[in-house]
């Protein structure tokens, strides 16, 4: 399944006007999209405000936020009067009296251990302020972590073609257990829709340029880890494989949706037209074994070095 990822929505990828960002979310849905990934953090409410204001009313859409990032990331802040006041907040921005579904974003691995997190959670639950709880993790081994405890829902994972560690274990164990896989930054943030070159360059408020190193966040999180030249050169060698009449991004959320395990794969996208093109990708034939090998190839020579022993 193929949702839409909603934290270009809020801030941090260049100007994105409130009026794309509402046809960008209709683009979405008339394309077939019914689960949107926001956070409380991104544009600090203004994606969840803009989320709330467009699914009011339309009944079918699954909304995933995420909490816990609005204050320092250490352990003792997960908390259930935390937990309390976050989602009070995004019940508001989002305007219902229960959540979806709350993913805890990326907590320090302490909390993956804490059994207290996870009976407030199931508070949480018990209280009707969310009908499920998930997390999303940066590592391989908070995903196991997660995964073995009984009220999780969903992992949200980096999962791309420059990201393949995920299928070792995570996948696998996922499925085992019943729970939900969502893939992240599926096109690496951009760098697999083939549109970049040497020349590219990505506006002040972007993350793809204050953060490229990690000065900010994990450094995961922008073009999936992987150095831009680097990634550059491996979308270069992975161009012959993309099917006639598809692009790069639609070729690299097919192979994204043809992983047993997955549940649903989040491109974020920016305005009408890539929403529209990436929800359409689940159209495309499932790739052959002979092409996911290629990928394969690729991620083993140019980026298993970069990124596969660090998450
Ligand atoms: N810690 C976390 O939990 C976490 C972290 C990161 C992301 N997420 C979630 O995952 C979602 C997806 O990840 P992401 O947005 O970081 O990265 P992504 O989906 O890999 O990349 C998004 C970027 O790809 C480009 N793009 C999208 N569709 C395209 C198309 N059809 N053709 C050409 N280019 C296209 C756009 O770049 P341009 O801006 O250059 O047009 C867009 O901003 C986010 O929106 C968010 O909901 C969660």
């Amino acid at each position: 399944m193929v949702g839409l990822g909603a934290w270009q929505l809020g801030a941090d990828w260049g100007d994105v006007t409130e009026a794309d960002a509402h046809a960008t979310l209709q683009a979405a849905v008339d394309a077939g999209v019914t689960f949107i990934d926001t956070a409380d953090v991104y544009g600090d409410g203004r994606s969840e405000q803009i989320v709330g204001s467009f699914v009011k009313d339309k009944p079918g859409l699954t909304v995933a936020t995420k909490m816990g990032r609005r204050l320092p990331q250490e352990p003792s802040n997960y908390t259930l009067d935390n937990f309390r006041a976050w989602t009070d907040r995004s019940r508001a921005n989002l305007g219902v009296d229960t959540l979806d579904l709350v993913q805890l974003h990326c907590p320090p691995t302490a909390v993956f251990g804490t059994d207290e997190v996870f009976d407030a959670l199931d508070t949480l639950v018990q209280e009707k302020r969310i009908a499920a709880y998930g997390v999303s993790v940066e590592k391989v081994e908070e995903a196991l972590t997660a995964i073995a405890r009984p009220g999780v829902a969903s992992v949200q994972i980096i999962l791309n073609a420059f990201r393949l560690k995920p299928l070792e274990r995570v996948l696998p164990a996922a499925a085992e257990a019943g729970v939900g896989i969502i893939a992240r930054v599926p096109l690496a943030s951009g760098l697999l829709s083939g549109r970049y070159d040497e020349n590219t360059t990505f506006a002040a408020d972007d993350h793809r340029n204050y953060n490229r190193h990690g000065e900010s966040f994990d450094v995961g999180e922008t073009f999936s880890g992987v150095d831009f030249q680097v990634g550059l050169e491996a979308v270069r060698r992975l161009s012959p494989l993309v099917p006639d009449g598809a692009t790069m991004a639609q070729f690299a959320i097919r192979w994204i949706i043809d992983q047993p395990g997955l549940t649903v794969v989040i491109p974020g996208a920016r305005n009408p037209q890539q929403a529209r093109a990436n929800a359409t990708a689940a159209d495309l034939a499932p790739l052959t074994p002979e092409t996911r090998e290629k990928v394969a190839a690729v991620y083993d020579e140019l980026i298993r070095p970069q990124v596969h022993d660090k998450w």
